[in-house]
C-alpha cells in the first residue's frame, strides 16, 4: 500500500511554485539598517522610490518574492537601526500596483493586529497583484514595541496558542461562505465573514518565521513556508533541522516550503569579502546598537570578554541570518549544498541592498543557474522557457 502523499492546502499557483529548487526572496528591504548594525556611509536607508526600484531589479532578475520586517521601533544606538521601517501591508499593496511577477509579502505580528482586519487586508492585496500575496506570520517579542500596542505580556508558548486561535479565524474568513461564530481563549468573533475571498484559491500560501520547537510545531499546522535556522559553524546541521521539520509537518499529512533568512557579502576573493564585512562590523560596528539588541534577545548572559566581542561583531555583521560571505564561486557552494540539505528558499538580507541586490545577481545567480538550482530567467518581459 503506498502512503497518502503529504499536501499543499494553499493555493498553488502563485510566484513561489515555480520549478526553481532554491527559491530567492529580498528580506527587509523595508527597514533601515536590516542586514547590518553599522554606522557604515552605506548601510541601508529606506526611501518608497529606492524600494520599488529594488523591487523591481529582483523582479526582472526572477527572484520569487520580497519579504518584509514587521517592525515599530529600532535599537538605538548611534544609528538607530531598525527604526525607520515601512509598515508592511500598505508596502505590499503599493508594490502590488509597481509590479507584474514578484510574489508580495506582508508580515504581521499575531498580537498587533485582529485577524479579521489581517484577512482583509492581505485579500486585497492579493486582489491589486492578481494573485501574488504571501502572509508571514510572526509571534516574537519585542517588549517596546509590544507596550506600544499596549499588549499584556505572554509567555513564549501562550503566543503560539494565541496565535492558533488567531490563524484558525484568519482560515476560517478566508474560506467560510457564511457566518461564523469563533470563541477561544484569546479572542471572540460572532458572525465573522470576509468577501470576496481571495484570488488564490483556497487561500494565499501562509509563511511563519520562527525557530523554536513550539514555533516549528506550529508552522507545520498552519503554515507552508517554514524557516529553519542553521549553526553557521556547522551548515550540516540544516540537514537534520529540515528532516525534523518535514517529520512535523509529514505526520500532519502536510507539506512545506523550507527557507533559511541569510545575510550576504560577496567579492570576487574571500578576502575582499572578508575584508568588507570586518570593516562595517569592526570600526564601523553600531556597538550602542548591538548592545541593545543583544541585551533585549539574550539578557544578560556572562561571557569571556573575547568571546562576547566575536559575538558582538557576529551580530553587527549577520542579524539577518545565516552568514553567506566569501568569494561568488564559495557563496554559490554554499547555497548547493543547503540545497543539498533540502531547503527550497533563501531570504536575502545585505548590509547595502544598492550594491549587495545587483551584485548578487550579475555574480551569484549565473552560478545558481549553471549549477541547476534556478532556470535562467534572462528576459524582464517573462520567465525564460
Ligand atoms: C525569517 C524570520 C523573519 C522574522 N521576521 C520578523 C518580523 O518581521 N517581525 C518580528 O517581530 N519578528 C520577526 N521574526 C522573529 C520571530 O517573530 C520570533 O520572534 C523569533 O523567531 C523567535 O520565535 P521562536 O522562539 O518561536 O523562534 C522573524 C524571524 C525569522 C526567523
Amino acid at each position: 500500500m503506498t502512503e497518502p502523499k503529504p499536501r499543499l492546502d494553499c493555493a498553488a499557483t502563485g510566484p513561489l511554485f515555480n520549478a526553481n529548487a532554491m527559491k530567492l526572496g529580498v528580506f527587509g528591504l523595508n527597514v533601515a539598517s536590516a542586514g547590518a548594525l553599522t554606522t557604515s556611509p552605506d548601510r541601508h536607508r529606506i526611501s518608497w522610490d529606492q524600494n520599488v526600484r529594488l523591487a523591481r531589479m529582483a523582479e526582472d532578475a526572477g527572484f520569487e518574492a520580497v519579504v518584509p520586517f514587521a517592525r515599530w521601533r529600532g535599537f538605538g544606538g548611534e544609528t538607530n537601526p531598525w527604526g525607520e521601517s515601512f509598515e508592511t501591508f500598505t508596502w505590499a499593496a503599493g508594490l502590488a500596483a509597481a509590479t507584474r511577477r514578484i510574489a508580495l509579502v506582508a508580515t504581521v505580528n499575531m498580537m498587533t493586529m485582529p485577524a479579521v482586519a489581517a484577512a482583509k487586508q492581505l485579500s486585497t492585496i492579493d486582489h491589486i497583484s492578481h494573485g501574488r500575496a504571501v502572509l508571514n506570520v510572526v509571534a516574537g517579542w519585542m517588549e517596546i514595541e509590544m507596550r506600544m500596542f499596549g499588549v499584556g505580556a505572554l509567555g513564549h508558548d501562550d503566543r503560539y496558542a494565541q496565535g492558533a486561535e488567531w490563524m484558525e479565524a484568519l482560515y476560517r474568513l478566508w474560506t467560510a461562505e457564511e457566518p461564523f461564530d469563533l470563541r477561544g481563549k484569546y479572542l471572540s468573533i460572532e458572525g465573522g465573514l470576509q468577501q470576496p475571498k481571495n484570488v488564490q484559491s483556497p487561500r494565499p500560501p501562509v509563511m511563519n518565521a520562527a525557530f523554536s520547537t513550539t514555533g516549528h510545531a506550529f508552522a507545520a499546522r498552519w503554515a507552508d513556508i517554514a524557516f529553519i535556522s542553521p549553526n553557521p559553524d556547522k551548515p550540516e546541521s540544516a540537514v537534520e533541522q529540515v528532516r525534523a521539520l518535514r517529520a512535523m509537518a509529514d505526520a500532519r499529512g502536510r507539506d512545506m516550503q523550507i527557507w533559511v533568512a541569510t545575510s550576504v557579502a560577496g567579492a570576487p576573493t574571500a578576502e575582499a569579502a572578508r575584508a568588507y564585512v570586518a570593516q562595517y562590523s569592526g570600526p564601523e560596528m553600531d556597538i550602542g546598537a548591538v548592545e541593545n539588541f543583544t541585551r533585549l534577545m539574550m539578557g544578560g548572559t556572562a561571557m569571556p570578554d573575547d568571546q562576547r566581542a566575536a559575538m558582538l561583531r557576529h551580530v553587527a555583521a549577520h542579524i539577518g541570518g545565516f552568514p553567506l560571505v566569501g568569494s561568488y564561486q564559495d557563496i554559490a557552494g554554499k547555497i548547493a549544498a543547503l540545497s543539498e540539505a533540502g531547503v527550497d528558499g533563501l531570504c536575502l538580507t545585505w548590509m547595502d541592498y544598492e550594491r549587495g541586490l545587483p551584485d548578487f545577481i550579475a555574480n551569484i545567480l549565473p552560478l545558481m543557474e549553471k549549477a541547476g538550482l534556478r532556470r535562467p530567467f534572462m528576459d524582464a518581459a517573462g520567465p525564460a522557457a
